[in-house]
């Protein structure tokens, strides 16, 4: 039964071979006394003929075959009477001379083409259907491909493949675990690691100077379009290095992957943003740089002209969208809901706009003259045609997030946010702390293995807030595909950092002893990253959500409605787990 060829591969050329090709019933048509069949496989499609003239029992059992039913037939490729240009195979079509259904098919709830009847939940729950459309085999066949590659580059470069455990010990500090109980310790749990992290900075211990895994990672956290609960990193660590080396040996990875998958060649370095001017110009640390809409503060110039709104905040700060001084009312009016959504949370919006003369024409004229309206044009070197937004508040932070939401929102609305222009950028000097109102106490931005920028280290007693960690994100089209850091090796240091956060030696001990002590055996200087594999993929994809790439995805409540995972277990089972369920609503 072995093909030599498939129903993607026939052309001109093979007209008058005898060829056998299996697969399934795409769709049937009858004509006079001419019944077609398309065959789909992995590979394509080809049309099959069967004339009731040459033999009328054959083209009477094609007339019986369904949709999805899966055959076998044997013909002579000849060329097609009615050519359809749409199709690499359209050229041609297989007068079948013998039919073998191999199996046949219940009607699918959907139809298998790329433009599909299905919803979202009919077509997960039938993924196994939902895979057969071309549409959702590419984005496999594209992550097969980077993958691929990505072993090619890394390879090439001595790094070496190293599985670590799924079945791990639960970690403080991250997202939250997904836990498994163990049969064998009553009462105690294995946690699924949210990340190799550990790991792979006990392998630098060991002496692997470059690791790399492309591995499963879990995080039972909230899930968003960029984040399934079970998703891949490209995860990577190496030895002897500097933060450098670590940016340059994945910003190589990243051109390779656009050269060999896009063939995009980009020669210049990526650009780099501090983590400050990422917040400052755009409200976010992933900002989308494929427009430019920067945020401008300009509080300095619209305070204190009576107009309560502006004069009882800190912060004024605005945006200027090119040509949209054109919007209606209603257009206004909707981005004014926009704002006050409760994802971006603000009170209101002030507008204006730049008239063909150059005056400025706002919704608050009544408290400034046009001389200071201009000042603010200016500060937006805004032009006739253009429209500025502009959004206030006491907290910076909080109402730099909201402009970020906005300048997307705005991106979109103008079509800034083209999906075949990329734009990448590595962010850089996080602060290595983050203050917690509600714990009253620091945590560690990325990790508490994170170094400090070795210049900030006497900030860690005076001001830890300020203190600049040694790590940086890559972040294309306003997506944060991967970020790592250089890890602390010096005990001392960790110890300090431990101290910082707040851990008792007890506490940091009991949670991370195992990484400490081994740091005691000669720790080489290492950092690393990880990518995102799926971010990766629905990027060059161009697809909306990361679920399109993952073969059997879970969906937005973190189901699998396929195998209807998470599900409830038998008695006995929790019994030998020694676990009682009590749920209380
Ligand atoms: P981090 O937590 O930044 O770093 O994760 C690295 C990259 O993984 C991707 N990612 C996700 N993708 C899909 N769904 C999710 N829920 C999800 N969470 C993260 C992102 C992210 O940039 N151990 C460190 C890396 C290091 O320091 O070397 C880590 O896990 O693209």
């Amino acid at each position: 039964m072995y093909r030599t060829r498939t129903c993607g591969d026939l052309r001109h050329a093979d007209e008058g071979l005898v060829v056998t090709l299996a697969g399934w019933v795409q769709r049937i048509r009858k004509l006079g006394g001419m019944t077609f069949v398309d065959i789909r496989d992995r590979y394509g499609i080809t049309q099959l003929v069967f004339d009731e003239k040459d033999n009328a029992a054959l083209c009477e059992k094609a007339n019986k075959l369904g949709r999805e039913y899966v055959i076998q037939a044997r013909g002579t490729v000849r060329e097609r009477s009615s050519k359809n240009a749409n199709l690499p195979t359209g050229d041609i079509e297989i007068l079948v001379s013998e039919l073998n259904i191999l199996n046949s098919s219940l009607t699918p709830p959907f139809t298998i083409e790329d433009e599909s009847d299905g919803g979202d939940d009919l077509r997960m729950k039938y993924r196994y259907l939902d895979l057969r459309r071309t549409v959702v085999r590419k984005n496999l066949e594209l992550r097969h491909r980077m993958a691929f590659e990505i072993r090619n580059y890394l390879n090439d470069l001595g790094f070496l493949e190293v599985e670590t455990p799924v079945l791990v010990n639960s970690t403080p500090e991250g997202a939250r675990d997904f836990v498994v109980p163990s049969r064998m310790n009553p009462g105690q749990f294995y946690a699924l690691p949210q990340s190799p992290q550990t790991l792979k900075q006990l392998l630098m211990v060991s002496g692997f100077d470059r690791y790399f895994q492309i591995v499963k990672c879990f995080r039972d956290e909230d899930l968003r379009a960029d984040r399934q609960p079970e998703f891949t990193q490209v995860d990577c660590e190496m030895s002897f290095v500097t933060q450098e080396d670590v940016i340059t040996t994945f910003e190589g990875m990243a051109k390779h992957l656009f050269k060999a998958i896009r063939n995009i060649e980009i020669k210049e370095a990526f650009p780099r943003m501090t983590w400050q001017d990422a917040m400052k110009y755009y409200g976010s640390d992933k900002p989308d740089l494929r427009f430019g809409m920067k945020i401008v503060e300009v509080q300095d110039i619209m305070k204190g002209y009576g107009f309560s709104v502006f004069d009882n905040v800190s912060y004024i700060g605005g945006i200027c969208a090119e040509g949209a001084a054109s919007y209606t009312r209603k257009q206004i009016d909707q981005l004014t809901d926009f704002v006050k959504r409760s994802q971006v949370g603000a009170q209101g919006l002030v507008y204006a706009r730049i008239e063909a003369d150059g005056t400025v024409k706002s919704s608050v004229d009544k408290f400034y003259s046009q001389d200071v309206l201009k000042q603010m044009k200016e500060a937006f070197a805004a032009k006739p045609g253009d429209l500025i937004l502009i959004l206030c508040g006491n907290d910076a932070m909080k109402v730099r997030k909201q402009l970020n939401e906005l300048r997307l929102e705005m991106g979109n609305r103008l079509g800034f946010r083209d999906k075949n222009k990329f734009s990448c950028l590595w962010v850089i000097d996080f602060p290595l702390l983050e203050w917690n109102e509600e714990d009253q106490r620091f945590y560690a931005m990325h990790h508490p293995f994170t170094s400090p920028n070795p210049e900030d280290i006497p900030l860690l007693d005076t001001d830890p807030g300020a203190v600049r960690a040694w790590a940086y994100d890559m972040v294309i089209n306003g997506v944060e595909v991967g970020g790592g850091s250089i890890r602390i090796h010096d005990s001392n240091l960790q110890d300090k950092m431990f101290r910082v956060l707040g851990f008792t030696e007890e506490r940091a001990q009991s949670q991370f002893g195992f990484l400490m002590n081994a740091f005691k055996y000669g720790a080489p200087p290492h950092g690393g990253l990880a990518y995102g594999l799926d971010r990766w993929v629905s990027l060059f994809a161009g697809l909306d959500s990361i679920r399109d790439c993952i073969a059997f995805p879970k969906n937005n409540s973190g189901r699998d409605v396929m195998l209807d995972a998470p599900s409830d277990l038998e008695p006995g089972q929790l019994e030998e787990l020694s676990i009682k369920v009590d749920i209380k609503n």
